[in-house]
């Protein structure tokens, strides 16, 4: 008895105490010690809030805006360049699609912008500017805190994009905390927000998921998610689709189009299909080995391709497009 009296008396100390701590220390003193240090506790603050780091800021007058950029790979061999010289521009608000053949720096280009080539690559430009302001010479840290902020990326891979050991919940809540100072319950709250927006109806389920535990739509509608979590000016998104099911494909499209035309957001989209590119762009970029082969209006381009490569790249989609009907026409004959 003294014993189970003394344990009694311990415990219910043990609670006036912590609750006594998160009354007096933990809510007042800490909350304004985030503000002071810039810890941000609403969506609506990450939002409101301007970009750090010393990255030079002007009007933003483009979205993104690439100068004479060159990709460079150290291979056993010595240095290959992969890609010689592109200058691109996407307004703000615009859908612009990057088009070309497998291996003609479509992901080059794109990575470079992100600055997420791999170890062997390295970029140059005269200029590179991200969401107004001009990043040529920000550092490694500077150019990765646009990534989540200013710049949003939905990979091609949905599943090897997703790490197995973590919950989805995990994984776009601590994004949200780290590059936007968000507390835990807004950084929750956030991702709740947008994994219904993205339609996934359960989004407490999903954040409970292990990656595994989700469709490959699924998990490509998560990255899409955290990619428009913070809100980004400018969504990159190379060869969204193409790991999905057809059926799946037209409905994450429209998902991104509804995306961009609601967050009022300029889109770039790398792509080999010019199906894709009618839909959904206002712009396209055509490229062939490193180079842009030509670029305008997408009406204007369709109408009257200048290159014989671009005739034959709107051709390659119309037959891929036809074999697609044709087996979809067989596939409804069968079942029926
Ligand atoms: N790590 C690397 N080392 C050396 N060369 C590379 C490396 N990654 C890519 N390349 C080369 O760069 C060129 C452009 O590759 P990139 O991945 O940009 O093509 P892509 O247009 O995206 O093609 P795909 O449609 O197949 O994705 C290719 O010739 C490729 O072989
Ligand atoms: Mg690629």
């Amino acid at each position: 008895w003294p014993s189970a009296a003394l344990g009694l008396t311990i415990a219910v100390l043990a609670i006036m105490g912590s609750t006594l701590a998160e009354l007096v220390q933990v809510r007042t003193p800490r909350a304004a010690r985030r503000r002071r240090r810039g810890v941000l506790e609403t969506a609506d603050e990450v939002a409101a809030a301007p970009a750090t780091g010393s990255v030079r800021h002007e009007a933003p007058a483009s979205a993104l805006r690439v100068e004479n950029l060159h990709v460079v790979h150290a291979t056993p061999t010595g240095e290959t360049e992969v890609v010689h010289g592109v200058t691109l521009d996407v307004a703000p608000g615009e859908v612009v699609g990057i088009v070309g053949e497998s291996g003609s720096g479509k992901s080059q280009t794109v990575f470079s912008v992100l600055d997420l080539l791999p170890a062997t690559g390295r970029a140059t430009a005269d200029a590179i500017w991200v969401g107004g302001a001009e990043v040529t010479h920000a550092t490694p840290k500077e150019r990765q805190a646009l990534l989540g902020r200013t710049i949003g990326y939905v990979p091609q891979e949905p599943m090897s994009n997703l790490d197995p050991s973590y919950t989805i919940g995990h994984q776009l809540i601590e994004p949200l905390r780290r590059t936007h100072g968000l507390a835990k319950a807004a950084a929750r709250q956030r991702a709740r927000e947008v994994l219904l927006r993205v339609g996934l109806s359960d989004p407490d389920r999903v954040m409970r998921s292990y990656p595994h535990q989700v469709s490959g739509g699924m998990a490509q509608r998560v990255l899409i998610a955290g990619a428009i979590a913070g809100r980004p000016s400018l969504l990159v998104a190379d060869e969204p689709t193409t790991a999905l099911d057809v059926t799946v494909q037209a409905e994450v499209l429209e998902l991104l189009r509804e995306l961009q035309a609601e967050y009022g957001m300029a889109l770039l989209i790398v792509t080999h299909n010019f199906g894709v590119v009618a839909d959904i762009c206002d712009r396209v970029i055509v490229m062939r080995g490193g180079d842009i082969v030509e670029s305008g209006a997408v009406d204007d381009l369709f109408a009257a391709p200048t290159q014989e490569y671009t005739r034959e790249l709107i051709a390659a989609s119309l037959d891929e497009a036809e074999g697609r009907a044709a087996l979809d026409g067989r596939r409804t004959e069968v079942s029926a």
